[in-house]
C-alpha cells in the first residue's frame, strides 16, 4: 500500500511543466517534492513559478532522495529506458512520457525490471482521458456500439525548422522515430483503445516537410483482430492543424472534434444506425457518469464504484491520467495505461516501420525471433 499523498519528482522541464501544473491541480493526491533538469535556467524558473525548493541537475542524486515516491520522466526519448530502469532499481515508482523505448525487447526489459522491483511503471497516453473518447469507450464496453467495421484517423500537424533546432529531435538515435513515434502515437493509442488490437499492418513513410532523418509523413492501413479495417494519414506539414477520428460500428458512427491537440475531448458526434438504438444510446450518454469510472473525488475521499454523487467532473489529459494513477496505486489496481499498452504501441510501431522498409504486410504479434524485435532502427 502506498501513502495517500505521493511525493513526485519531475525530471525534464519542457513538457514536464505541464505535468507539474496537473499535479498542482491534485493537491490531495500529489506533492511535487523535487524537480530535475540539466538546464539551470529552467530549473530556476520552474522552481520560482511553482514554489518548489528541491532542485537538482543530477538524475542519480535525485534517485537518492528518500522522500520521493514517484519519478516522472519527461526527458528526451533516448533517456527514457535507462532512466526507468535506474529509478526502479532505486525503489521508485515511475511515470514516463512517450515513447518508452524503440524496441519490443526494450519494453520487455522494462516489464521484467518492474516485476523484480516491487515498484510500478505507468506510461503516458493522456489523450485517452478526453470526455468524447471516454463516452465512446463506454458505449463500446456496454455493447451499444455493436461491431467495429471501419475507421479513419488523421493527424495533420505542422512542425517547422525551429522545432528541430532542439538537438535531440529529428534523429533516430535520440528522438527514436519521427511523426509515427513522436506525434501519431497518441492517435494510434486512441484507435486501438476503442477499436481493438491490430493483427496486421501495411505502412508507407516519407520525409517531405523538413530536412530531418526521421519520417514526417505516413499512410497506414490496419487490419484489426475483429476483422475491422482502418486507415491513418499523418503529416507534420499541414498548414491547417487538425486531428480527426471517425469510427464506424455496426450500430453507430462516432466522430471526434478536430482540434489538433484535444481531439479526444468534447464535443464528439454519435450517430445511431436506427431509431431503436438511438434511444438506448441517448439514455446511456445521459446517464454517463464519470464518477463510476473514476473513483476519485475532489475531496480526496475515495468513492465506491457506481457512486452517484453529483457535481463531479473527472479531469482529462494529464490531470485525468494522474488522478487515476493515484487511485490505482493506492488500491493496487491496474493503471489507466499499462506497460502492456505501451508494449502494444511499440510492437505496432515496429511493424509499421518494418512494413515501410520492406513493402510487406506485417502480421502481429511479432515473434521474438523477428529481425526487428531489437529495434526499428539498428
Ligand atoms: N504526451 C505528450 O503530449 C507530449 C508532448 C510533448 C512532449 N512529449 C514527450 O516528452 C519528452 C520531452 O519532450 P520536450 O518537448 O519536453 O523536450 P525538451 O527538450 O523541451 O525538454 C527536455 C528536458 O529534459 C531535460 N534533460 C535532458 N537530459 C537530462 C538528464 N540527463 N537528466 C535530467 N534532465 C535532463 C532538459 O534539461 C529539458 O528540461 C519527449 O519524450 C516527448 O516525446 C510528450
Amino acid at each position: 500500500m502506498s501513502p495517500a499523498k505521493l511525493n513526485v519528482a519531475v525530471v525534464g522541464l519542457g513538457i514536464g511543466r505541464q505535468h507539474i501544473t496537473a499535479y498542482k491541480a491534485l493537491p490531495e493526491q500529489f506533492n511535487v517534492a523535487a524537480i530535475c533538469s540539466v538546464d539551470d535556467r529552467a530549473n530556476r524558473e520552474v522552481s520560482t513559478e511553482f514554489s518548489i525548493s528541491t532542485v537538482l541537475n543530477d538524475f542519480d542524486a535525485l534517485l537518492r532522495l528518500p522522500e520521493v515516491d514517484v519519478i516522472d520522466i519527461c526527458t528526451p526519448p533516448m533517456l527514457h529506458r535507462p532512466q526507468i530502469l535506474a529509478a526502479l532499481l532505486a525503489g521508485k515508482h515511475v511515470i514516463c512520457e512517450k515513447p518508452l523505448t524503440n524496441s519490443v525487447n526494450g519494453v520487455d526489459e522494462i516489464i521484467a525490471a518492474e516485476r523484480q522491483s516491487g515498484c510500478r511503471v505507468m506510461p503516458i497516453f493522456q489523450y485517452r482521458f478526453g470526455e468524447g473518447l471516454q463516452k465512446l469507450k463506454y458505449l463500446v464496453n456496454t455493447g451499444l456500439a455493436g461491431q467495429p467495421t471501419a475507421a479513419s484517423v488523421e493527424v495533420h500537424w505542422r512542425r517547422r525548422a525551429d522545432y528541430y533546432a532542439v538537438p535531440w529531435r529529428g534523429k533516430f538515435a535520440t528522438e527514436l522515430g519521427g511523426a509515427l513515434t513522436g506525434h501519431a502515437i497518441h492517435a494510434l493509442d486512441m484507435l486501438t483503445y476503442v477499436f481493438g488490437p491490430v493483427r496486421g499492418v501495411f505502412a508507407r513513410t516519407a520525409t517531405r516537410t523538413n530536412p530531418i532523418e526521421v519520417e514526417d509523413t505516413a499512410a497506414v492501413t490496419f487490419e484489426h483482430e475483429s476483422g475491422a479495417l482502418s486507415t491513418m494519414s499523418v503529416t507534420l506539414g499541414s498548414s491547417i492543424e487538425s486531428t480527426r477520428h471517425r469510427f464506424v460500428y455496426s450500430d453507430l458512427v462516432a466522430e471526434s472534434n478536430t482540434r489538433a491537440y484535444s481531439s479526444s475531448g468534447d464535443p464528439w458526434i454519435f450517430t445511431p444506425d436506427r431509431n431503436d438504438i438511438a434511444k438506448s444510446i441517448e439514455t446511456a450518454l445521459a446517464s454517463f457518469d464519470w464518477k463510476s469510472r473514476n473513483h476519485v473525488l475532489t475531496s480526496g475521499k475515495t468513492s465506491s464504484a457506481g457512486s452517484t454523487l453529483q457535481g463531479y467532473t473527472a479531469p482529462a489529459g494529464y490531470e485525468g491520467q494522474f488522478t487515476r494513477f493515484h487511485t490505482s496505486l493506492v488500491r493496487g489496481d491496474a493503471f489507466p495505461v499499462t506497460l502492456d499498452d505501451a508494449r502494444n504501441a511499440i510492437q505496432l510501431l515496429t511493424a509499421m516501420y518494418y512494413s515501410a522498409a520492406t513493402g510487406q504486410f506485417v502480421v502481429l504479434p511479432l515473434p521474438k525471433t523477428h529481425e526487428a524485435i531489437a529495434g526499428w532502427h539498428q
